[in-house]
């Protein structure tokens, strides 16, 4: 049916039925915190809908997928991607079609849509068989996940990624003898490294966590942290199968001398 003149066509949804597999949904509402919403994506379910997710991407991500090194890695990246898409689409209300999703500079991938920035902020984890995937309609978020597993050589991770004077903290406490404790601190690690957009690789000693957290608090916010010198909270999430940890900006700047005393901070040497 023709459309009358000056309406605007409604948003094509992504998926026209709510996605599913052999019967069971592949990705489910998980979680929310505040504002923020986490999605919890079973790679296991969608594996048998590969061909259907895939149809989902947009050219240069269909190129990810094809060129990824195994079959693992293209299910984890097609269905964290259309599902990421799938997500965004739904808040946003525009069409895959109109949806970029290209990484800066640091590599975190960015929204667009028909070119201009969204208002929204996501990020993406995975560790198999999950993903989660958060979304945070105003300021920078970040999520970490990983299966619970041993670590082989933890305590040398520990002095190669963590300050000295985190490293001394946790170190005591490996000896305490708690089996979570590594992954609890790596996964909030690296969330704050996502949230921010800088990885963790770049200057992980740089990057460093509150001492509460590292003493076992469930969250902790630091302030006046980070290139924008704004507030963020870290917050575990996860239970006994995994580690799971987000990472949120909660408050802007106070003032120039904010960053200025955070960039003394992290500059300083251990
Ligand atoms: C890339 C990195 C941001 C996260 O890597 P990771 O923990 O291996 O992977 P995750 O599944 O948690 O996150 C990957 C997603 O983070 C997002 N991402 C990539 N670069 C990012 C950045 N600079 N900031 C925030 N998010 C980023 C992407 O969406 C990516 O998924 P996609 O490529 O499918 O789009 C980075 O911190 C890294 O390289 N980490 C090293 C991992 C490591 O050494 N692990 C040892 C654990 S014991």
């Amino acid at each position: 049916m023709a459309r009358k003149p000056g309406t605007k066509a409604a948003p094509e949804p992504l998926f026209r039925r709510p996605v599913k597999s052999g019967g069971k949904a592949w990705w489910r509402f998980f979680r929310r915190i505040g504002r923020i919403e986490i999605e919890c994506i079973d790679l296991k379910e969608a594996r048998s809908e590969l061909h259907r997710i895939a149809a989902l991407l947009d050219p240069n991500e269909l190129t990810r997928f094809r060129n990824a090194l195994t079959e693992t890695a293209r299910v984890e990246f097609a269905t964290c991607r259309a599902t990421l898409r799938a997500v965004l689409c739904r808040r946003l209300g525009c069409s895959s079609e109109q949806l970029s999703l290209d990484p800066d500079a640091s590599g975190k991938p960015q929204g667009t849509v028909l070119g201009r920035a969204v208002d929204c902020h996501f990020n993406v984890s995975h560790s198999r068989p999950h993903a989660l995937i958060a979304r945070s309609p105003r300021r920078p978020v970040g999520v970490d996940i990983e299966i619970r597993r041993r670590v082989g050589r933890s305590e040398a991770i520990v002095d190669r990624m963590f300050s000295a004077s985190e490293a001394r903290s946790i170190q005591r406490r490996l000896l305490e003898g708690d089996p979570n404790l590594f992954l609890d601190l790596w996964t909030a690690k690296e969330a704050l490294a996502k949230a921010l957009g800088t990885g963790i690789l770049r200057n992980p000693q740089k990057l460093r966590l509150p001492k509460s957290l590292i003493n076992g608090a469930h969250s902790a916010t630091i302030q006046n942290y980070g290139d924008s010198g704004g507030h963020w909270t870290i917050q575990r999430l996860g239970n006994s199968d995994y580690a799971a940890a987000l990472a949120y900006e909660t408050g802007p700047a106070r003032n120039e001398f904010a960053r200025m005393e955070y960039n003394s901070l992290t500059n300083e040497r251990h």
